[in-house]
Parts: C-alpha cells; structure tokens; sequence
C-alpha cells in the first residue's frame, strides 16, 4: 500500500472535534497529513472534491483516540494477585508483601527485549482495534539502569511496527526495587543521577513520572526527581493522590508539570493550584473499578476550577488490565459521572493537552489527521454502550490504515 498521503474526501459526518459535537453534518477534506477543509455539507464548495478520493458517507467521526496514561510493556500477568484481592487482600498490602508491581518487575526483568515486544503486541493491537492512534507508554517494571531503557526501547519498538504516536514516559521511580531495600534515597539518587541521565542521553524518554504513595516515594523524593529532569529538559507527570493525599499534585503543578493523574484524593487547595498551573487532571476509571475504590476524585471542583480533565486507560497488569479504551469512557461516566461529552474530551482534545501535544486530539484546519470513524448514531454512543467492533476507519497521519469493509472484504 502507498504510503503517500492522498486528497481524502468525508461527506455528512457527524462530528466530535475533541471538544463538542458540532451542529450538523460536516464534509471533510484531509491533505498531507492534516485536516485541510471542514464545512458545513451544505456549504461544501463542490469544486474542491476534483482529483479526491471519496472516502465515505455519513458515520460519526471523532480525532483518533489518545490514551495518556498506559502501562502497556510489562511480562507476565497478575491473574494470581487478582484472586486475592477477591478474597479481601488488598492492593497496598500486596505490595508490601513484596508482590504487586515488584511480581511484574521480576517477570519484565527476566524478559528478553524480543519477548517484552511480543507480549505487549497484542495489547497495543487491542487499543488500536478500539480507535487509539497515539499512546503514552510507561517505563517502570525494570528499575535498574539497563532495564528501564530496556522497556523504553520496547515502547519506541512498538511504535515504529504499528500505525501509532507512541510517547515514551521514565517511570524509574515507580516501587523501590529489593536491592535497594530500607535504602529508597538511595534508589532515588540512582534515578536522577544515573536512570534520568541515560535515558534523556539515549533520547529514549519524552517525560518522566513519579508513583508519589506512601507505599512508594514521598514528596521529598518526587521533587528530587522532578528536579533531575528538568535539568535534562524532559516534562513531568506523577501518579498522585492515589491511595491517599500525599500534596503530589500541588507538586506537579508547582513544577509545571503536564498532568496529575489519579487524584481520587486530591483537595481544593491541589484542585487550584492545578488549574493556577494548568496542569491536567488525567483520570483513570479502570484503576478506581478494578480496585474497587470508594474515593471519587473531586470532579465538581475540578469543573468549579476549570481544570481539564483527560480520560486515560492506565492499562497494566495490577490495577488496570484493561486495553478497551471506550470501555474508559463507559467507566469515566458510570462511576465518575463524567458526561459522555467530557468523557471523549478526555480521550481526544485534553489528552493530547496532557501528553502536550495540542496539535494532537483535534478535528480542526491544521490539525493532524489521526481520525476514527465510527458505526454509531451519535459520539455519546461511544460511551454509552460497551461494545467492540465499532471503528469503520482508523486514518493515521492522513492515511487510511483501517478499514472495516476491506476487512470483511477479505475474508
Ligand atoms: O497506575 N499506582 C501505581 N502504578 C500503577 C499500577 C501498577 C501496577 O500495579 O503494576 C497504576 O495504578
Ligand atoms: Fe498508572
């Protein structure tokens, strides 16, 4: 198939532009790579639809789906965990008893390169069969020097084989890794004097994370790290408020982070120095149903603020096995109450905002042509109904990469 970008011409669309669903039906014109014409159908000048290629007729179509927050590499799997949490173990006793994200550290440790790829293939694959066209991927599961640039390298891997933006997180400072047992400030000064180093050297890291829990690091740690990556110039992130309110967000906020992500526990006084900062409030809906927490995260404030929300999947293997992105936004509204139209937000315009790519997640002039259309009646059917099988075309940097027809075409 060429990979030359063709005119592509879209009729009768029912549009989410990332933000709102526009008033009526829409024609679409994508040109190298980018959204280059959007009208009303009615006001379409038809001249321009010489040497186009109609692409299709009607259908709802949304920016391709961006998922700000996964875990997506790992080895292994947590099924034996998961029984245990059924029978009342909970997730932080777990970990403290040295399984949880340490079980998956071993497994992803033992890994060949090669095997990390081909285990996290098929979920990568799942998340694009479900509309995802850019996805950020997490380190975390290696946490020793080699390992962590190990599990980078598989995220760049995966997006150099598939049709998708993959951006790259260090999340080195993830769980105290058993060598470093009874010594986390000393695993702390490993990750900003030498897993931050190498990572940024080898270019391998777009952003680096923090897991900011008192089963994890404290504040104190956290900005060390944050510290450590500003000097190599990478943007921050942290898993914050959690499991409890540990101030990570004010953090985030403090150092111009892009997002805290999590924050069931989060106060108004994080609540407004996040929207002072700007920073995105990324929610993760998988981990608040699979642990069965009880703490929402404080959407009204987060509206009262104008903070803006993303929707993510937080796919791992402890407290999100979950590569069903609309499955998130079903799960964003049921249990958060988020509307179906801040729900796609989240996973569109304000994810892209999270990942700080606002050229991403739009349905603009301009904008890059990543775009699913959808055999649905109407965007809020997206997060209504939890059903597979519903992208009609996945278009990648402008290109169709997906089609439903010539798949059924095929067989
Ligand atoms: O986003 N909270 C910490 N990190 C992950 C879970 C990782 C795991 O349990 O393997 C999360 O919930
Ligand atoms: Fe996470």
């Amino acid at each position: 198939m060429s990979m030359s970008a063709p005119r592509l011409l879209w009729r009768d669309l029912c549009i989410f532009d990332g933000l709102a669903v526009l008033p009526e039906p829409m024609t679409l014109l994508v040109e190298a790579g980018r959204v280059a014409g959007l009208w009303p159908t009615r006001a379409f000048p038809e001249a321009l639809a010489q040497g186009a290629v109609e692409a299709g007729r009607g259908g709802v179509m949304t920016p391709g789906l961006v998922d700000c927050h996964s875990h997506l590499v790992y080895a292994g799997n947590r099924a034996g965990e998961f029984e245990q949490r059924l029978e009342g173990v909970s997730y932080a006793d777990i970990a403290r008893a040295g399984g949880g994200i340490l079980s998956t550290v071993r497994a992803t440790r033992a890994a060949s390169e090669d095997e990390l790829l081909a285990q996290s293939l098929p979920r990568l694959q799942a998340l694009l069969a479900d509309g995802v066209t850019t996805l950020e991927i997490k380190s975390g599961y290696g946490l020793t020097t080699a390992d962590e640039l190990k599990m980078l390298r598989v995220a760049r891997r995966l997006g150099e084989l598939l049709p998708v933006r993959v951006t790259t997180t260090l999340l080195a400072a993830h769980a105290l890794p058993p060598e470093f047992a009874g010594d986390s400030d000393g695993y702390i000064a490993l990750v900003c004097d030498e897993i931050i180093p190498a990572a940024a050297a080898a270019g391998l890291a777009d952003a680096v994370d923090v897991f900011c829990e008192n089963i994890a690091f404290s504040p104190v740690q956290c900005e060390l790290v944050f510290q450590a990556a500003q000097r190599h110039g990478l943007a921050l992130k942290a898993h914050a408020e959690q499991l409890s309110n540990q101030g990570a967000s004010a953090l985030v906020a403090r150092y111009h982070g892009l997002s805290a992500d999590h924050i069931e526990f989060l106060d108004e006084a994080g609540v407004q120095a996040m929207a002072a900062a700007g920073t995105v409030a990324t929610l993760l809906p998988g981990a608040f149903h699979c642990l069965r927490e009880t703490q929402l995260p404080p959407i009204a404030l987060l509206r009262r603020y104008g903070v803006p929300m993303a929707v993510a999947s937080d796919a791992n293997p402890g407290t999100s096995p979950i590569c069903f992105p609309t499955l998130c936004l079903n799960l964003a509204c049921t249990l958060f109450r988020l509307t179906p139209r801040e729900a796609l937000a989240g996973m569109t315009a304000q994810a892209a905002r999270a990942l700080g790519r606002p050229d991403l997640g739009r349905i603009e002039l301009g904008a890059t042509a990543d775009l699913c259309l959808w055999d649905v009646q109407q965007p809020a059917e997206l997060a209504y109904a939890i059903q597979p099988g519903r992208l009609r075309q996945r278009v990648f940097a402008g290109v169709i990469r997906f089609s439903k027809e010539e798949t059924q075409d095929a067989c």
